[in-house]
C-alpha cells in the first residue's frame, strides 16, 4: 500500500494534548502499519510555553493557533483547548479552510455543534468528536455506524467519572458528600471547582450529544431536566442500599410513544409499562422517530443492585443502549484520563485520514444540523418510580395523612421502612412507590411538605426499573 504523511497541529497540549503526542509518537509504526499513513504532529499550540512538558524533542510547540491552522503542511486540526470562546473562534478558521477538526470538546458541541457541522458541511470538510462523551469509550462510532440498523429506544449512561467516583465513595465507605468531594479533588478527578461535574451539567451536555445521534434528533442542554449529586444525603444512600438499590447520576434518555406519554400509570397501573418497557409496540403501532416525544433527564437515580449499571464504580463509565434489533449493549470503559481519551482522538485521526469520517459526515443524515429538533417529553409527564424520604414527627395518624395525601394524587405505594428511633428524634419514613406521574408526585410533596408534622422537606428520587429482558424470571 503506498504510503502518506498526514499532517497535525494539535491545538492544546494538557491532559488530553499530551497523550494524543505520546500515543502518535510511541504508536508511530503500528499506526503506519495498519493504516499506510505517517501521522506527523506538526504544531502544538499551548497558552503558557514556559510549563514543563514532557514533549519528544523537535516538537514545535507555540502560541500560535492562527500559524497551526493556516499552515498549509497542516491537513487535521485537533481542538483540545476546551471551553467556547477561544476553541470555538479555533474551529471555526479550521473548518471555513476547509480542514477537517477533531475535538474533545462537548461544551462547545452542545452549545453551537449544529452550527459548526453545518459550516463543515459548507466549506467540504468534517468535525470529528469521538472523545467528546465517554471518554475512550467507541461510543460515537457505534450509534453512527455499528447500531445504525436499530431504532434506538432508550440509552442511560454514567458518563461523567467524577460523580461515579463520588457516589461510590459515599455507596461504599458509607461518607457524606463533602468527604467524598474531597477524596475526588485529592484524586486528581476533581476539579477545584467541581460546579460543571457535581451539578450535572457535564452530564448533560454529553447527554445532548449522545441523544442527538441516538434518536436523530436535535438536543440541547437546555431540552434536559437537570439535578446534580450537589444535595445528596448519605442518608438516602444507606436507605436506598436497604432496599436493594445503589444511587447513580445517570444521563437518560428515552423513546416515548403517544400512546406511552399519554397511558396509564396514574397510581398502581402495571410496573410492566415501565421506562423501559421497549419490547413491543405501544398499540398505536410503532410511530415514526420524530413522531415519538424523548424523556431527557440527568438526576441521582436509585439502579437495582442487579441492574449492570449498578456495578459500574470509581471513575469509570458505562453506557447502555436499547436498539429495537440488538437488544441491549453495554459499553464500558474509562470516561476520561490521558491516555484512554487520547485513544478516542486518535481513533477520530485515523478516520479522518482514511477517508472515513468526511464520507460519513456527508453522507449520513444524523447529526444536529441534518435533523429536527427533538420532541421532548415535559417533565412533568415522566412516569417513573420514586424513592421519598420524609422526616416526621413521632405522632399517631403521620402515616394516614402522607398516604391519603400520596392516595388523592393517585400514587400508589410499593413499600414503606421505619425504624425505631428515640422518643425526642425525627422519624425517617421511606416510601417507593409504583409508577406515578413526575406532575403528581411534585404535587403531593408539596402537600406532604405543608403538613405540621413534617419537618424537613421530603427528599424525592427517581427509581430505574430494569430492562424487560434483564428482570428476573
Ligand atoms: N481531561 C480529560 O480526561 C478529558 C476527557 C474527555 C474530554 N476532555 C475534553 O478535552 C478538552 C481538553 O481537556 P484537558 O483536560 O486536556 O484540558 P487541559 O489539561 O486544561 O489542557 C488544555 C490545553 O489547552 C491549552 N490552552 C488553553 N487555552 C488556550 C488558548 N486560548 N490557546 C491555545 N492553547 C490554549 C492549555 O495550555 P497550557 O498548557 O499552556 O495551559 C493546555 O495545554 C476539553 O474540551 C475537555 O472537556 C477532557
Amino acid at each position: 500500500m503506498p504510503e502518506r504523511t498526514i499532517g497535525i497541529a494539535l491545538l492544546g497540549g494538557g491532559v488530553v494534548g499530551s497523550g494524543v503526542v505520546k500515543i502518535l509518537t510511541e504508536q508511530r509504526d503500528l499506526l503506519r502499519r495498519r493504516t499506510g499513513i505517517h501521522f506527523d504532529v506538526r504544531h502544538v499550540v499551548v497558552r503558557d510555553l514556559a510549563k514543563p512538558r514532557d514533549f519528544p524533542a523537535g516538537l514545535r510547540v507555540s502560541t500560535d493557533a492562527n500559524a497551526a491552522i493556516d499552515d498549509p503542511t497542516v491537513d487535521i486540526i485537533v481542538e483540545v483547548v476546551g471551553g467556547t470562546t477561544h476553541a470555538a473562534h479555533y474551529v471555526e478558521r479550521a473548518l471555513k479552510s476547509g480542514k477537517p477538526v477533531v475535538t474533545a470538546n462537548k461544551s462547545l458541541l452542545a452549545a453551537r455543534g449544529t452550527e459548526l457541522f453545518s459550516l463543515a458541511k459548507k466549506h467540504n470538510t468534517c468535525v470529528a468528536f469521538e472523545a467528546s462523551c465517554g471518554g475512550g469509550i467507541p461510543i460515537i462510532a457505534s450509534l453512527q455506524h455499528g447500531l445504525i440498523a436499530n431504532r434506538i429506544d432508550a440509552l442511560v449512561g454514567i458518563v461523567n467519572g467524577t460523580c461515579n467516583f463520588i457516589l461510590t465513595k459515599m455507596t461504599q465507605n458509607g461518607w457524606s458528600y463533602a468527604d467524598a468531594l474531597k477524596a475526588a479533588q485529592d484524586a486528581g478527578f476533581a476539579e477545584a471547582d467541581p460546579t460543571m461535574d457535581v451539578s450535572g451539567r457535564d452530564t448533560a451536555q454529553k447527554l445532548a450529544v449522545l441523544a442527538s445521534l441516538a434518536f436523530n434528533a436535535r438536543v440541547s442542554e437546555a431540552d434536559i431536566h437537570i439535578e446534580g449529586i450537589d444535595t445528596l444525603q448519605a442518608d438516602d444512600i444507606a436507605y436506598a442500599k436497604e432496599l436493594g438499590y445503589v444511587i447513580k447520576l445517570l444521563a437518560i434518555a428515552e423513546r416515548k410513544s403517544a400512546h406511552g406519554a399519554a397511558g396509564s400509570g396514574q397510581g398502581g397501573g402495571s410496573d410492566r409499562k415501565n421506562s423501559f418497557d421497549t419490547g413491543a409496540p405501544s398499540s398505536a403501532g410503532h410511530q415514526t422517530i420524530l413522531g415519538d416525544a424523548i424523556s431527557l433527564r440527568v438526576h441521582p437515580t436509585l439502579v437495582h443492585s442487579t441492574d449492570v449499571l449498578a456495578d459500574v464504580s470509581g471513575s469509570f463509565n458505562a453506557i447502555s443502549v436499547f436498539g429495537h434489533a440488538l437488544g441491549h449493549a453495554l459499553f464500558y470503559g474509562r470516561g476520561a484520563g490521558s491516555l484512554p481519551t487520547a485513544s478516542a482522538i486518535v481513533s477520530d485521526i485515523v478516520n479522518v485520514g482514511l477517508g472515513v469520517t468526511p464520507l460519513a459526515f456527508k453522507q449520513l443524515a444524523i447529526l444536529p444540523d441534518a435533523t429536527s429538533p427533538a420532541r421532548v417529553l415535559p417533565f412533568n409527564e415522566l412516569l417513573s418510580r420514586y424513592y421519598l424520604r420524609l422526616m416526621a414527627r413521632d405522632e399517631p395518624g403521620v402515616l394516614a395523612q402522607v398516604t391519603k395525601i400520596l392516595g388523592d394524587n393517585k400514587i400508589s405505594l410499593r413499600a414503606i421502612l421505619q425504624h425505631e428511633v428515640n422518643d425526642s428524634q425525627l422519624v425517617p419514613v421511606i416510601i417507593t412507590t409504583h409508577l406515578a406521574r413526575e406532575g403528581a408526585i411534585q404535587t403531593s410533596l408539596k402537600e406532604i411538605n405543608a403538613l405540621p408534622t413534617i419537618q424537613a422537606p421530603t427528599a424525592c428520587l427517581r427509581i430505574i426499573d430494569q430492562p424487560k429482558e434483564f428482570a428476573a424470571g
